[in-house]
């Protein structure tokens, strides 16, 4: 009774211009490892659950990118969203698809976008959560240690003495500002929110009954075409009128039932270009070379992502991003680069 939903609805827009809205980060092998985010996501998800047990929740756009990318996955396991409507409603309707099959199902929410380093740990954190969720109603989220005030994350606050294995959750922050993401790492019982959800369905249903009741019912009507021909029409007329929010202001800011377990594994959101620095090694002047063969004069610390594996020329350029795709070449200060979500905005008005 174990399943997965898979969040794959994404568009990655601080990877830009790698990452575009018709090929996000997900998609793209943004680490040069040879297979894409959403690959090897996968291939972590089906060593605890049988493939046909995992649902890809994703805009209708990018059908054929997760067919082409996932072969082993059928079609009727590609859920497709005619509208970007933030994770909250995907990971209610996944919940009530799957739910319709099995009604004891436990479920993994898994991002598709994340790197995870050291794929057992992973699944024994997964594996024991299952185990707390069948028999308690419980949310669990896993915890990262935090080490800076990143304010893209939400913030965890739990309590150090009580609970074996997960951990009470005293207060949930979904992006805080950078003042208070300071003070939390001070007061030190802080975890960062991996963005990684293990909960039966019933009980998260439960949670989206008690606190988002219209989100909950718009949702409910369409139980009787559920994993049916039906379903798409269903969604095209109703997706739409769903509430634009996050699972994380939605469900975890609000509920009381939410618990944390430590992540054993090595975790990195690939949040932005610089997070590479943190997965790949760097040449002896400190640069970072994803792709491309780097002919470096008096250049350091720079993040270089080529098409084709060029040959990138640089003189007296230190600490910058130079990535490029088909159409644009951008290069970007490294320390700027939590701003280019709105320069990415305006460049694409400007074309
Ligand atoms: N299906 C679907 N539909 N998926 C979506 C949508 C959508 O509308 N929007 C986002 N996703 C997918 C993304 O592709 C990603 O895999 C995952 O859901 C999380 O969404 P993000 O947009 O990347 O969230 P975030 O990074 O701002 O914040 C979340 O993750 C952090 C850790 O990486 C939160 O859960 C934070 O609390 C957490 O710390
Ligand atoms: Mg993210």
């Amino acid at each position: 009774n174990h399943y997965a939903i898979l969040m794959a609805g994404g568009i990655g827009s601080r990877f830009w211009p790698v990452s575009t809205s018709k090929y996000p980060k997900q998609f793209q092998d943004i680490l040069g490892v040879g297979s894409t985010l959403i690959q090897t996501t996968f291939h972590r998800l089906v060593k605890l659950m049988p493939v046909e047990n995992i649902i890809i929740l994703t805009h209708k756009e990018y059908k054929d990118v997760v067919k082409e990318q996932l072969p082993r996955v059928k079609e009727e396991q590609i859920v497709l969203e005619p509208k970007m409507r933030n994770t909250a409603p995907s990971i209610l309707l996944g919940a009530l698809k799957i739910k319709k099959k099995n009604k004891d199902a436990l479920i993994l929410v898994a991002p598709s976008d994340h790197w995870i380093q050291g794929d057992l740990e992973f699944q024994e954190n997964i594996e024991e959560a299952f185990q707390i969720v069948a028999e308690n109603d419980k949310l669990i989220t896993l915890g990262i240690e935090p080490t800076f005030p990143n304010t893209g994350y939400g913030y965890i606050k739990y309590n150090e003495e009580e609970g074996n294995g997960a951990k009470p959750v005293l207060k949930f922050t979904e992006k805080p500002t950078f003042k208070k993401a300071e003070t939390f790492l001070k007061e030190g019982n802080y975890a960062w929110n991996a963005g990684i959800f293990i909960w039966s369905a019933e009980f998260i249903l439960k949670s989206f009954k008690e606190h988002q009741p219209e989100t909950f019912r718009l949702f409910e009507a369409g139980n009787d075409v559920y994993n049916t021909n039906e379903e798409q029409k269903f969604l095209d007329e109703n997706y739409h009128k769903a509430q634009n929010v996050s699972i994380d202001y939605a469900i975890m800011e609000k509920s009381d039932s939410v618990f944390v377990i430590p992540a054993k594994f090595k975790w990195n959101d690939l949040g932005t270009w610089k997070s590479l620095e943190d997965e790949l090694p760097q040449d002896e002047y400190n640069n970072t070379i994803v792709n491309g063969r780097l002919l470096p004069f008096e250049s350091t610390g720079n993040i270089i992502k080529t098409q084709n594996n060029k040959a990138v020329v640089l003189e007296g350029l230190n600490d910058y991003v130079v990535v490029e795709n088909d159409a644009v070449l951008l290069i970007f200060p490294k320390e700027k680069i939590q701003d280019i979500k709105e320069i990415r905005e305006k460049a694409i008005e400007k074309f």
